[in-house]
């Protein structure tokens, strides 16, 4: 249950494009600070968009998806290392909710100012004490805009997707290095260009850029960052 005034707790949001390696930071962050609690947020457009097609909604149909937000139980179980389980009214959904195609699907969407609007409120109750790690696309510019620190990921598409390429070989999921460029690139317009919460940075946002960083470098800035805002 969230408090009555969640405001108080500080929240550090980490967004950025699809790929861009804020699972990892996020992951780091919450064990840094001692345990704060995760949102990603990305995982609840997914899960809408998994529910809509399950449920024969059609994905342009704003008002038609957002309506099936009050429906979905959703539990995240993972410790901060792994996914273990994500519940959707009781029914583990970790699988699908990761699969390529859910982000697609998440994103168009995503789109939808009926759905964001419906899944607002669901993201700001995520704020609990001791902390929130959220990310996502708009963490920083719309769902938690007092953040005391906000955090821009940035890397290159093509170094993106062969991140996400190395990513599913070591799982054994098959996957193209061309299919991902096309897909990370049309997921980017998509995200990037939408009229409303598109992705960008958030004003005093601190951009880290990854392309060519090794993970121990990423999270190198990230505590260089950590420090100079006091946590
Ligand atoms: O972070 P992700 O790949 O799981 O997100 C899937 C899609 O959901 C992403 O392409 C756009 C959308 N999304 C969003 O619009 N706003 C967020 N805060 C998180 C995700």
């Amino acid at each position: 249950m969230p408090s009555q005034n969640n405001t108080l707790v500080p929240v550090i949001t980490v967004d950025g494009p699809s790929g861009v390696g804020k699972g990892l930071v996020t992951r780091w962050l919450s064990q840094r600070l001692g345990g704060w609690h995760r949102l990603d947020s990305g995982a609840l457009y997914r899960i809408l968009a998994l529910a809509a097609e399950r449920a024969g909604v059609p994905d342009a149909d704003g008002p038609a998806v957002a309506a099936l937000v009050p429906g979905l139980a959703i539990e995240f179980t993972g410790d901060t290392e792994h996914d273990e389980a994500i519940r959707v009214n009781g029914e583990n959904w970790v699988d699908t909710v990761r699969a390529e195609t859910s982000g697609a699907l998440a994103s168009r969407i995503a789109a939808l100012p009926e759905v964001r609007a419906a899944l607002l409120q669901l993201q700001k109750d995520f704020r609990r004490a001791p902390g929130l790690i959220a990310d996502g696309r708009d963490m920083g510019t719309v769902v938690f805009p007092d953040a005391p620190l906000k955090i821009f990921m940035d890397a290159s598409p093509d170094e993106r997707a062969a991140r996400r390429y190395k990513q599913l070989s070591d799982k054994g999921i098959p996957a193209t290095l061309d299919g991902l460029c096309v897909e990370i690139r049309a997921r980017d317009a998509r995200d990037r260009n939408r009229p409303i919460a598109p992705l960008k940075p958030a004003e005093r946002a601190e951009v880290v850029d990854t392309t060519g960083l090794s993970p121990a470098e990423v999270i190198g800035k990230v505590e260089t960052l950590l420090r100079r805002y006091g946590f």
